[in-house]
């Protein structure tokens, strides 16, 4: 399952093939034999071959073109071995800054050089200035193919993204701030066991918002953290807050059989990022100082770096760091135990607070409030301009109109209508929740939507919350779900058509 093989209709230029590879969490072991488990790391080195007319790119510190096409890559600085990737295609590159260029199929080359150009740089200094050293040497970014069922994943050197990132207003470069970010926690600092992925996660969420705020500024850095706890709400909801996958400590159980244990990449899910964020944010809050906070933050990558650990030895450093709230005893003030934070399921006895992305959030709950009225005040609607909000805004709009769906007959054809913006949107995001609320509001008509847009890209995030709204709904829905998936799942990633077929019961 590791080894994606994509033939030419499967990739944006449908000229060549294409290969690529995942390892996170547990696939590597079926690419190369080794110690697939993130508590051990080592450097390596890797001589690929590949026809005339490909390219290969690895994550890897150094690499150079050999004759015969053969390319030779070096790992020089030890990693886990779910961060070993290769991909083999027709790519190109770009560069977009001093250590940085952008790599994809000659037919989105100038769209991701656009995109990105002059901008990693910034996201790498104000990354060093926060945590440390970037020890990687370069950070370079591969558009994937349509079908790569991440928003990114974290390669070090390398980070490969999905080509819905290249939204054509730089809207999406949270993604890219996210994957830097696990540069220094995930990548520097790895989590010993996938039970504790939200070591990885839940710091690069903190240190994710806190680049972005030096970058783009508080009020935005929490409109966009408001939107993720959306999704935690979401996710949630789904799944019931005292599922055993909603605490941040998972059990993985090995299990019997094919059928029974937690397999590691079902941790993949909200609670890791958003709940691990609180948790994260929580110790800030307990600081109380956010220049202290951040000092910590680059101690614990010098303390860790090139290491493995679990969350004992992160929670005992930061006793360690912080003796005063060590003896004050902060680990147990009751409701918000260490343990319990790690060991209950459900929603975060903790939340930060979002108050600074008011002046952005406000006007688009009230917006949404206007448009799930009974009998719709079109004048106060039509008072309301939205052409100069940003994508987040918008996002958040519609997940505030989502929340309230189904909406009174009628209302969403209006708000198609009126806000083309919306309901034509290329931008993935926007995308994703037009599709969620035709879906939940049973939109016949702009069903062509979801199945285009589920057609265009194979993204795990976007694609499961899709295919559960459409089981979830009509026979209608029921049969677009069935088409769609049948004309789509030989595009589909291994691990995301088999988390689709069980949303349909095909398994
Ligand atoms: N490392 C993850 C992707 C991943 C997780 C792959 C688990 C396999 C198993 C990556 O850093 C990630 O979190 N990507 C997010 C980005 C988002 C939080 C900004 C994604 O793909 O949605
Ligand atoms: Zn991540």
């Amino acid at each position: 399952p590791q080894v994606c093989w994509l033939s030419p209709e499967q990739t944006a230029g449908k000229q060549k093939p294409y290969m690529y590879t995942q390892g996170q969490a547990v696939l590597n072991r079926s690419f190369f034999p080794g110690f697939d488990t993130p508590s051990v790391k080592c450097t390596y080195s890797a001589t690929v071959k590949v026809p005339e007319g490909f390219t290969a790119v690895m994550s890897a510190t150094s690499w150079e073109k050999q004759e015969d096409n053969t390319f030779v890559f070096k790992m020089s600085h030890p990693i886990p071995s779910y961060l070993i990737a290769l991909a083999v295609g027709d790519i190109v590159s770009a560069d977009v800054g001093p250590r940085s260029r952008v790599w994809a199929e000659p037919c989105l080359i100038e769209a991701a050089k656009k995109e990105y150009d002059g901008v990693i740089e910034e996201f790498l200094t104000v990354g060093e200035k926060l945590f440390g050293p970037y020890v990687w040497g370069r950070y370079d970014i591969l558009f994937m193919p349509p079908s790569f069922p991440f928003g990114g994943m974290e390669n070090p050197c390398l980070t490969f993204v999905t080509p819905c990132l290249l939204a054509g207003d730089r809207s999406l470069a949270d993604v890219i701030i996210h994957e830097i970010s696990h540069s220094w926690f995930g990548n520097l600092v790895t989590n010993a066991t996938w039970g504790e992925f939200w070591l990885n996660e839940g710091f690069t969420m903190y240190a994710q918002r806190r680049i972005s705020t030096e970058v783009y500024g508080l009020a935005y850095t929490c409109l966009e953290a408001a939107t993720g706890r959306a999704l935690l709400r979401q996710h949630m909801d789904n799944t019931g807050e005292d599922h055993p996958l909603n605490k941040l400590r998972v059990v993985i159980e090995p299990g019997f059989s094919l059928f029974l244990g937690v397999n590691p990449d079902d941790t993949y899910n909200e609670t890791p990022y958003e709940k691990g964020y609180c948790f994260v944010s929580y110790l800030a809050h307990l600081v109380g100082d956010q220049s202290k906070f951040d000092a910590f933050l680059q101690a614990y990558v010098n303390r860790f770096k090139f290491q493995s650990i679990t969350a004992d030895d992160a929670l005992g450093f930061f006793l360690e760091y912080f003796p005063e709230l060590k003896e004050k005893g902060v680990d147990s003030i009751p409701g918000f135990e260490f343990d319990r934070w790690l060991n209950t399921p459900g929603w975060p006895p903790y939340l930060p607070d979002l108050s600074p992305g008011e002046q952005l959030m406000k006007p688009a709950e009230e917006l949404a409030e206007l448009w799930a009225a009974n009998g719709l005040n079109m004048e106060a609607i039509k008072a309301v301009d939205i052409t100069g909000w940003r994508t987040y805004q918008l996002v958040y709009f519609l997940d505030q109109v989502l929340q309230k769906s189904p909406l009174p007959e009628g209302n969403v054809e209006r708000l198609s209508k009126m806000y083309p913006k919306i309901s034509k949107a290329q931008n993935a995001e926007l995308r994703l929740r037009w599709c969620q609320i035709v879906l939940k509001n049973n939109l016949e008509a702009e069903y062509s939507k979801v199945k285009d847009f589920l057609h265009s890209q194979g993204k795990q995030k976007y694609t499961l919350p899709l295919y559960r709204a459409m089981w979830g709904g009509s026979e209608a829905a029921r049969a677009l779900a069935m088409e769609t998936f049948s004309a789509t799942a030989p595009q589909l990633h291994v691990n995301v058509q088999n988390y689709v077929k069980k949303i349909l019961g095909l398994e």
